[in-house]
């Protein structure tokens, strides 16, 4: 057992949490999906399911309620001749009791109840290829006595967007239907929101699908049939009625429940399987029942499903002294980025669906390691939704036409920023000559869509030189302060000023577009003046101007007086001198760096400023206003690294690392095993308690700079390179890395306990010069002494 507190623990490799007491103090949940399905599960057996998009093709009805947590797939059981009924999720039957346990891993939840002396476990999970969730069931007997009872499922159906706001004019187009050959229940909806191109009313293109492996003995696809009215969860009608296939067809409002009946002996276990999936039609749907619909059929997925993950996530890992980095680096922040971030893009606090073009892009990182070619394809398709004057999709569903055009003043630019590193990472410079068709006609090559974002950069300047901010930037809530175009966002300063080094870098290195790389060099100089000159404010960098001239950011103004970015990212784009680096980074700790994490800025605002934006609407210390923003927390984290502060950086991981010590688990409130998006600043009444999790761009970052800048590891356009900034009581560590094909087994000694700097670098015994290069397939062993 690793890291328990009173609600539960990591299993001992880290690659499990177990939750032993359901009464956490909000839903702890996991999000499990491969690119096309997926489904958010709380440990009490809240959530819901969807196909293509969480958003706009769920499956499943789901109210986001985190104090009750009642909703979702339930699975009843129920025992007839002892008049009792309950479920194996927690919920909604909390108040029976009972042995809980929920085990929350890599792929796949287990929910177990014991009850009656009836233990039941399901095992939910979704197998890589295919468009279902599976319901791995056991149920055994644990009495003295035969006991005859059965389990019902039950699921409300949507089918479209979540959520619908007019439940009565969405259930006429929804159809369900009882396929007793496949011991199913399928459902369609004829018109869906989905928009598809030349559709006005377009149907929902899938056929859904309920199954279970054991002929139903009743089944029901109507919710005044299986709840019936002035009912609820607890007490649903359908339990009471006879064993019969109930009502189907248009006119009801559309449910899915299936009753598989049992006669357990004394001892006797009983395995089945519930399937929900959809597919294309009915054929299609059929074949993947017929697949998965069978207890040892889809015991072998699972195995499968836990073999893919595993293999998925196997490009690094580390042993270093600190299990709480291990257990995050190793498993769960790549977990969260890729299961919660890429595939589903969701998480129980916030359901997106949508591919948001700074946020997808930054998430792809997370592949460097592991498959650099879903890099690649990610980058492809960030090109298609680029206009050729440079301009992005803020946000869009790919394959569909559903898009969000805004006036946004970073987010195209996060389109060669990724592709820079994916270019170190991989040396794939055939990347660049690539054709890929901007959104608005014509064809560029991937260089030319990130010069043509570059472009776009130098067009956006402040008479004096500054980058204008338009709708925003990075921070969305920064969202009417330059809508005139006369705003400027220091943040973006510095983000531009690194970017035209990068790519001056590169295009020297690729010997093209020589006049291109004079102009950015010259702007890059001219911009890195701008922002010394302007926005200054003594101690630190202002973090931005409003349309009327008013600064944000300086000593002078009442609140968000002093903001993190404009910090943190002169030093990662070494954009200021370096007494003004340190001072800058001296004022950041000083007013922001707190126990749970660096604040986003400080002091919050209080007084909601229509020339700001809706971040001053929050309440005072939440988010972006004044609380700690884990995805730029992670960015202090790297500002310290880069300055060389070991111990700093450690410790700012530290403040914001979800494994808490145990008596801080309520206050914290949220999953120990994901980031949160947002943790409350001093002005909450809760300072440190967390929320949002899942969802949040922190995870791919914090494994970045964990793993690239923590431990040190990280690509050049030249080899490797291997620079950690560890702490000094560290004797070392070790770590697994694939590097262009590569697998690589790295030991780092720390004799002299330094924090920092190399001595001597061998390879498989020979000394070596880093940059490291590798023949692609081959395995080495790397020794390096600090
Ligand atoms: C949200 C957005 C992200 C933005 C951040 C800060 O997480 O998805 O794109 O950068 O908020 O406002």
């Amino acid at each position: 057992m690793l890291f328990s507190n009173k609600y539960g623990h990591f299993s001992d490799d880290g690659t499990e949490y177990v939750i032993t007491n359901p009464n956490t103090p909000r839903p702890w949940a996991n999000i499990i999906a491969n690119p096309d399905y997926g489904f958010a599960l709380s440990h009490t057996g809240g959530g819901f399911s969807w196909i293509f998009s969480s958003k706009i093709s769920a499956l499943t009805r789901w109210n986001q309620d985190m104090a009750g947590d009642n909703d979702g797939k339930l699975l009843y059981i129920c025992e007839p001749p002892a008049k009792r009924a309950w479920t194996l999720n927690w919920n909604p039957f909390a108040h029976l009791g009972g042995t809980f346990r929920c085990t929350h891993a890599v792929g796949y939840t287990v929910l177990e109840r014991t009850l009656y002396d009836l233990h039941a476990r399901m095992t939910c999970f979704v197998p890589p290829q295919d468009t279902l969730e599976i319901w791995l069931v056991e149920v055994t007997n644990h009495s003295r006595s035969a006991r005859t009872l059965f389990l019902q499922s039950y699921l409300p159906w949507l089918c479209d967007q979540w959520p619908d706001a007019h439940r009565e004019f969405h259930r006429t187009f929804l159809e369900t239907e009882f396929v007793p050959r496949a011991n199913a229940i399928f459902a369609r909806k004829r018109k869906c929101d989905v928009p598809h191109e030349g559709q006005t009313h377009p149907q929902w293109p899938y056929t859904a699908f309920h199954a279970v492996s054991h002929t139903p003995s009743a089944a029901s696809g109507d919710t005044f049939e299986f709840l019936g009215r002035n009912r609820t969860l607890l007490n649903p009608r359908g339990l009471k009625l006879p064993n019969r296939i109930g009502t189907f067809g248009r006119y009801g409002d559309a449910c899915a429940s299936l009753r598989a009946s049992l006669n357990l002996a004394p001892g006797q276990t009983a395995s089945l399987v519930f399937l929900l999936g959809a597919a294309p039609d009915a054929r299609r749907a059929q074949t993947l029942i017929r697949r998965y619909a069978e207890p040892a059929r889809a015991a072998r997925a699972l195995a499968t499903t836990r073999a893919h993950w595993q293999k998925l996530l196997a490009g690094f890992s580390c042993v270093t002294p600190d299990k709480r980095l291990n257990t995050l680096t190793n498993t769960w922040l790549k977990y969260q980025a890729i299961a919660g971030r890429i595939f589903g893009k969701t998480g129980y606090y916030q359901n997106s669906g949508a591919c948001g073009f700074r946020d997808q892009l930054q998430d792809s990182q997370i592949w460097f390691p592991l498959e650099p070619a879903r890099a690649r394809d990610h980058l492809k398709l960030c090109c298609t939704v680029q206009h050729r004057d440079g301009s992005v999709a803020h946000w869009w569903f790919p394959g569909t036409h559903l898009k969000h055009r805004t006036n946004c003043s970073d987010d195209f630019l996060w389109l060669p920023f990724i592709l820079i590193q994916y270019l170190k990472e991989t040396a794939d410079f055939a990347l660049l000559d690539e054709h890929v068709a901007y959104d608005d006609g014509g064809a560029g090559s991937v260089l030319e869509h990130a010069l043509r974002a570059v472009d776009r950069g130098l067009q956006r300047l402040s008479p004096r030189g500054l980058p204008l901010l338009g709708d925003c930037d990075w921070n969305d809530g920064l969202s009417s302060a330059g809508r005139k175009m006369r705003g400027e966002s220091i943040w973006l300063a510095h983000f531009l000023f690194l970017i035209l080094n990068e790519i001056s870098a590169l295009l020297q290195r690729i010997q093209r577009e020589p006049q291109r790389l004079n102009l950015y060099q010259q702007a890059a100089d001219a911009l890195a003046s701008a922002l010394n000159a302007h926005a200054w404010d003594g101690q630190w960098f202002w973090r931005a101007t409003t349309d009327d001239g008013a600064v944000l950011g300086s000593h002078t103004c009442r609140e968000g007086r002093i903001f993190l970015n404009a910090q943190t990212w002169a030093v990662i784009a070494h954009s200021a001198p370096p007494q003004r680096l340190h001072a800058a980074m001296q004022a950041a700790r000083r007013f922001l760096y707190k126990p749970y994490g660096a604040l986003l800025l400080y002091p919050g605002y209080c007084t909601p400023d229509a020339s700001i934006g809706y971040l001053t609407q929050y309440a005072s210390g939440l988010r972006e206003n004044g609380g700690v923003y884990t995805h730029a927390a992670v960015w202090a984290i790297l500002a310290e690294v880069l300055l060389g502060n070991a111990d700093r950086a450690y410790d700012r991981f530290a403040a914001i690392c979800p494994i808490k010590p145990a008596k801080q688990v309520d206050n914290y409130a949220c999953e120990p095993y994901v980031l949160p998006g947002n943790v409350d600043g001093p002005a909450s009444p809760t300072p440190g308690r967390a929320g949002w999790t899942w969802y949040t761009g922190s995870a791919a970052w914090l494994f970045h700079v964990l793993s690239s800048y923590i431990l040190g590891i990280r690509a050049s356009y030249e080899g490797l390179i291997i620079d950690p900034c560890i702490p000094t009581h560290w004797p070392g560590f070790s770590a697994t890395r694939v590097f262009r094909g590569a697998t690589l087994h790295i030991t780092v000694k720390n004799p002299r306990r330094v924090a920092r700097g190399v001595s001597a670098v061998s390879v498989d015994g020979q000394p070596a010069a880093m940059p490291l290069t590798f023949i692609p397939g081959s395995t080495a062993h790397i020794t390096v002494i600090m």
